[in-house]
């Protein structure tokens, strides 16, 4: 099978641009390597990695065209985005037209190049400030506190129309806060490692009880495997570890598996951080036999001795 992976060279999609060339797949990946976070940690993700890898903007559709024509994928899996939450408050435009006219670039294509299956990677982020947890795919989104829950709402939207209007088969994955080797510099698991190993202050938000569904990533990349062996016209579907952890449980965990205390500087919650997130997975276990099965402890554990050893 032909995969298409935008995003490949970031963190989940190196991992899951890995996971399918080690599974016989043919695997063709999109990035643009912008410098959100150090490219050149995008290229060390992908390095040995054996596809084809384009360097593009999802933005481009006449590169996206071309790219198309040549590679003709029979699935895609579309990571490429801007992603974080507070970044998306300062450049609302930016994660708009990344997030959303370059999802629908790649829902264009894929329906004129009649691409078999879709897969867009969503966010836990649009459930927003939801008070009932678990999280539902059935709750409402009426409570996005940051554009760019709303950017990831937009592309499940679009993601809609074109399955419907279209009848592409198209499945967006919810991610809950994902971690591990190769985790996002901005993402506050990374943020803690680095700063707690080289002595240096850390911010911490509130009083730690923010709570995250963190999931390890590569009980993410089962979720997306999975529904890449599955079609359905059109379903939305969770993919979390269904046990959250409390911030200040986080940098405790954090602390133990590098046997070293973390210097604390306490801030408030900033703008559109949401309070709690937890997934209900009922829906993944039963549509896509997922089962999460790296615990917290294990997952900082396994991420910490990987930024040892990178180091
Ligand atoms: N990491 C998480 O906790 C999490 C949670 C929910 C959803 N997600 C979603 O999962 C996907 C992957 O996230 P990640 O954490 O691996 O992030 P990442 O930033 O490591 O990966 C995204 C990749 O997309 C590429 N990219 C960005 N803009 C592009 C563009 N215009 N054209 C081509 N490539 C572009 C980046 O260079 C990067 O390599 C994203 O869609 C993100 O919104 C992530």
């Amino acid at each position: 099978m032909r995969v298409l992976v935008t995003g490949g060279a970031g963190f989940i999609g190196s991992h899951l641009c890995e996971r399918l060339v080690s599974l016989g797949h043919d695997v063709v990946c999109i990035d643009n390597f912008n410098d959100f976070y150090d490219p050149r940690l995008k290229k060390a993700n992908i390095k040995g990695i054996r596809m084809r890898t384009y360097r593009a903007d999802i933005r481009d559709y006449s590169k996206l065209q071309r790219i198309f024509r040549k590679e003709k994928p029979s699935k895609i899996v579309h990571l490429a985005a801007m992603a974080g939450v507070r970044p998306s408050i300062k450049a609302p435009g930016l994660y708009n037209e990344v997030n959303v006219t370059g999802t629908l670039n790649l829902l264009e294509l894929s329906r004129l190049h009649k691409v078999g299956h879709f897969i867009f990677g969503s966010s836990s982020s649009v459930y927003g400030m939801n008070s009932r947890v678990p999280f539902s795919e059935d709750d409402a989104t009426d409570n996005m506190i940051s554009p760019y829950a709303a950017t990831k709402r937009i592309g499940e939207y679009y993601c809609r129309v074109y399955s419907s209007l279209h009848g592409m088969d198209i499945t967006c994955l919810r991610f809950f806060t994902v971690y591990g080797p190769r985790c996002r510099p901005d993402l506050a698991a990374m943020k803690f490692m680095t700063k707690i190993d080289s002595n240096e202050p850390l911010e911490f938000y509130g009083d730690g009880s923010t709570m995250r569904d963190y999931t390890y990533v590569d009980d993410i990349v089962d979720g997306i495997v999975a529904a890449l062996g599955k079609r359905f016209r059109y379903e939305i579907i969770n993919l979390g570890d269904s046990k959250p952890v409390k911030l200040k449980d986080m940098l405790q965990t954090i602390e133990a598996a590098l046997k070293k205390k973390a210097i604390v500087i306490r801030k408030p919650i900033p703008p559109g951080d949401v309070v709690a997130t937890f997934a209900d997975i009922r829906k993944a276990k039963k549509l896509l036999g997922y089962r999460p099965k790296v615990a917290f402890r294990i997952g900082i554990a396994k991420m910490a001795k990987w930024y040892r050893e990178t180091r």
